[in-house]
C-alpha cells in the first residue's frame, strides 16, 4: 500500500467516525437506587419472587438461565429460601416449582430420551432445543441467556432496566427500522430483534402474606426483574459480603490486641 493509499483509507475513516457514532448513538444507561449496590447492599426478599415470576411469565418464553438450577432459589439469600430448610431440595415451594417443568432426560436403558417433571437439581431447561431453532424463531436473531447477563454488561444492571424501558423513541435519521427489528438507544447501534416486553398489564403480583401491595407498572416489572438476574449473576454475593465484613472486624480487633500486647512486652523498657 502506498503512502498516498494510507492517507486517503485514513482521511476516510475520518470522515465516516462521526458520521457512524451519530446513526447508532447508544445512550448511556440511566442509574438507579439499587438496593444490592455497594458493599453492604442486599437483595430484598421480595423483590426477588416477583422478579422470578417477572422472568418466569415474561423472559423464560426466549431466554434460558442455563447456569441455575431450581435448588439455587431455595438457598440463603435466594427467592424462596426458608431457614426450616437448609437443603434447598427438600424446599417445597422450590420443589413445587421444579415440577412445572418438563425434562428431557435420558437416554434410557434402550436408548430413548424421555419426559419427567423437574427436580430441584436440574437447570432451568432453555426454552429452545439449539440455537438454530432459537434463531429461526426470532428473526434470525439469538436471544441471550440470562444467568450472567447483568455482570456480562458494562453496568449490567442499569443497562438492562435501561434496555428494557427504553423503547418508544424515535429512530434518529439515517436509521432504518426493518420488519422484526426495533429502535432502542441503550442498545449497541440501536437497533434489536426484541420488542418491547414490560407493557402495562403483562403480569399481575400477588401480594404475599404480611407483605406489602405492589403494582406492576413496567418500571416496578424491570426494576423487579434486573435485582432478580442480579441475584442469579452472582448467587453468593450477599453471603460473600457478610463475610468480608466479618473478617475486617475480626483484623481490626487482632490489630488492637496487636498493639495492646505490644506495649504490654515493652512498658518496662526505656526506649
Ligand atoms: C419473544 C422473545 C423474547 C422475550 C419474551 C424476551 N426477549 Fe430479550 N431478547 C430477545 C432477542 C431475540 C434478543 C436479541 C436481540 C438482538 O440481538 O437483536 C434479546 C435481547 C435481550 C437483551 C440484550 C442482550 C445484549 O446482548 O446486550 C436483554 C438484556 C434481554 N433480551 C432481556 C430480556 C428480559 C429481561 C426479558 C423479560 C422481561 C426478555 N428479554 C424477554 C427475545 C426476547
Amino acid at each position: 500500500m502506498t503512502i498516498t493509499r494510507i492517507l486517503a483509507v485514513s482521511a476516510a475513516l475520518l470522515v465516516s467516525a462521526p458520521a457512524l457514532a451519530a446513526e447508532g448513538e447508544q445512550h448511556h444507561p440511566e442509574q438507579h437506587d439499587w438496593t444490592f449496590a455497594g458493599p453492604f447492599g442486599t437483595f430484598d426478599r421480595d423483590q426477588l419472587q416477583r422478579g422470578f415470576q417477572v422472568y418466569q411469565e415474561v423472559c423464560a418464553a426466549c431466554h434460558g438461565l442455563d447456569m441455575m438450577s431450581f435448588r439455587n432459589l431455595g438457598e440463603e439469600g435466594g427467592p424462596f429460601y426458608d431457614p426450616e430448610y437448609p437443603n434447598p431440595n427438600d424446599n417445597e415451594v422450590v420443589r413445587w416449582i421444579a415440577e412445572q417443568y418438563v425434562i428431557t432426560d435420558g437416554p434410557d436403558d434402550l436408548g430413548e430420551m424421555f419426559e419427567r417433571p423437574g427436580i430441584p437439581a436440574d437447570s432451568f431447561p432453555n426454552p429452545y432445543p439449539n440455537p438454530q431453532a432459537a434463531r429461526a424463531s426470532n428473526g434470525g436473531a439469538l436471544p441471550p441467556d440470562l444467568s450472567l447477563i447483568v455482570n456480562a454488561r458494562h453496568d449490567g444492571a442499569n443497562y438492562v432496566r435501561s434496555l428494557l424501558l427504553g423503547y418508544g423513541h424515535e429512530a434518529p435519521e439515517g436509521v432504518t427500522v426493518r420488519p422484526g427489528q426495533y429502535y432502542n438507544p441503550y442498545f449497541p447501534g440501536g437497533l434489536l430483534a426484541m420488542g418491547p416486553q414490560l407493557t402495562e398489564g403483562r403480569v399481575s403480583y400477588t401480594t404475599p402474606e404480611g407483605g406489602e401491595e405492589v403494582e406492576a407498572t413496567p418500571e416496578q416489572m424491570a426494576e423487579d426483574v434486573v435485582a432478580f438476574l442480579a441475584w442469579a449473576t452472582d448467587p453468593h454475593a450477599t453471603e460473600r459480603k457478610r463475610t468480608g465484613l466479618i473478617v475486617l472486624i475480626y483484623m481490626l480487633i487482632l490489630c488492637g490486641l496487636t498493639w495492646f500486647a505490644y506495649r504490654q512486652v515493652w512498658s518496662n523498657q526505656e526506649h
